[in-house]
């Protein structure tokens, strides 16, 4: 049945895809355009069980594949065991492999009020964003009493576009061509400026994964709803993400007409804006009741101040002032710097704050 689901949606998606037509006259809104261009498929679109079990349990060192971090600066591994709470926390590890979830759910001391749905950033070890919950968690144990943590993992992709790019990846799409194009070149070139990057955000040649958004898309609308039948009549679903992650649930804004009560996507940027910008017309009309908030690091390499401003931006002109779109800088920020706990993890703590009241 699950995989049957899975192989619907995936249909779905092939079918919408094939319509481009359709989807530029631009209604009713369905997806941009794929190229007709072989195309990165996702290999592995959920764990088995004794795999997502494995993958929580890892207790080794991190590799920072963007190589930002220095080895001390790589934060601890924080293993999970499913039906344990989550270490140093009141929160118990629910363990859901099938779909839509594909991951697990932080259950709250406290009978849920809200749930906050965490998109990881790209990486080979998704699980040490088990460490950046446990850090979130711990900042604010009171805060986040009622509150369901739901922790997707994201598809293994194999690039078949960027030779440059190892395999094996966690992702949400495949962004690996970005590296070799002018969102990549604007990264390595700290001199960038915001309009460089809002020139290299809307570069027509851009390659976009566009099946790939769809997929995640469906998905994470699909644990909204799971998470709307969770809570009771009035309780928030906030989406949360970082960096790769932060750049689907930044897409997930722009083109969903999911019922959610906010979206933090931290230090990622807006992908497909070309397209998106093309259908603003239509995105534009549909309703949102929440506000957008993207959040840069001061000193992030990776997602630049300037490249999360660009989208900001960006994503103002496809929504065209029908939904608030917020930039907010947290000075001095890395990375990965709210991992580990301090000044970066309690900001972050802040904005998520800002949406369950
Ligand atoms: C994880 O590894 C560290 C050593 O790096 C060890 O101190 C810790 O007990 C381990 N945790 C678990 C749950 O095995
Ligand atoms: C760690 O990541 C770097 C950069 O992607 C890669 O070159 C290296 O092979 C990786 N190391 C391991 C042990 O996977």
């Amino acid at each position: 049945m699950a995989s049957a689901t899975v192989a619907a949606l995936l249909l779905a998606s092939v079918l919408v895809a094939a319509a481009p037509a359709a989807a530029r006259a631009g209604e009713p809104y369905v997806f941009p355009p794929t190229p007709p261009s072989p195309y990165p498929m996702e290999r592995e679109a959920f764990l088995s069980a004794p795999a997502l079990r494995a993958l929580l349990a890892t207790n080794t060192t991190w590799n920072d594949s963007t190589g930002v971090l220095t080895p001390d600066e790589v934060p601890l591994a924080t293993p999970f065991t499913c039906g344990a709470r989550a270490p140093g926390t009141d929160h118990m590890v629910r363990c859901d492999a099938s779909p839509p979830l594909g991951g697990i759910v932080l259950e709250p001391p406290c009978a849920a009020t809200a749930s906050i749905i965490f998109l990881h950033g790209r990486t080979e070890g998704p699980w040490i964003y088990q460490t950046l919950l446990h850090t979130l968690l711990r900042s604010a144990p009171t805060a986040f009493a009622s509150v369901r943590w739901v922790f997707p993992l994201a598809p293994r992709y194999t690039s078949t576009v960027s030779p440059s790019h190892p395999p094996n990846f966690h992702l949400w799409f495949d962004l690996t061509p970005v590296f070799d194009e002018a969102i990549g070149r604007g990264v390595a070139d700290a001199a960038t400026t915001v309009a460089g990057f809002e020139e290299a955000l809307v570069d027509a040649d851009a390659t976009n994964d566009a099946l790939g958004l769809f997929f995640t898309t469906r998905r994470v609308e699909a644990i909204v709803a799971a998470e709307r039948r969770a809570l009771p009549a009035g309780g928030k679903v906030v989406l949360f993400g970082h960096s790769a992650g932060a750049a689907a649930a930044s897409h997930v804004a722009a083109v969903s007409r999911v019922h959610l009560d906010g979206v933090v996507a931290a230090q990622g940027y807006l992908p497909g804006a070309p397209a998106l910008l093309r259908l603003s017309g239509v995105l534009s009309r549909t309703r949102r009741r929440y506000r957008v908030e993207l959040v840069a690091g001061g000193a992030d390499q990776i997602g630049r101040p300037a490249l999360v401003d660009a989208s900001a931006r960006l994503l103002r002109r496809v929504l065209r002032g029908s939904t608030d779109v917020h930039y907010t800088l947290l000075p001095g920020a890395t990375h990965f710097s709210m991992l580990t706990p301090g000044r970066d993890a309690d900001a972050v703590v802040d904005v998520l704050r800002r949406y369950l009241e």
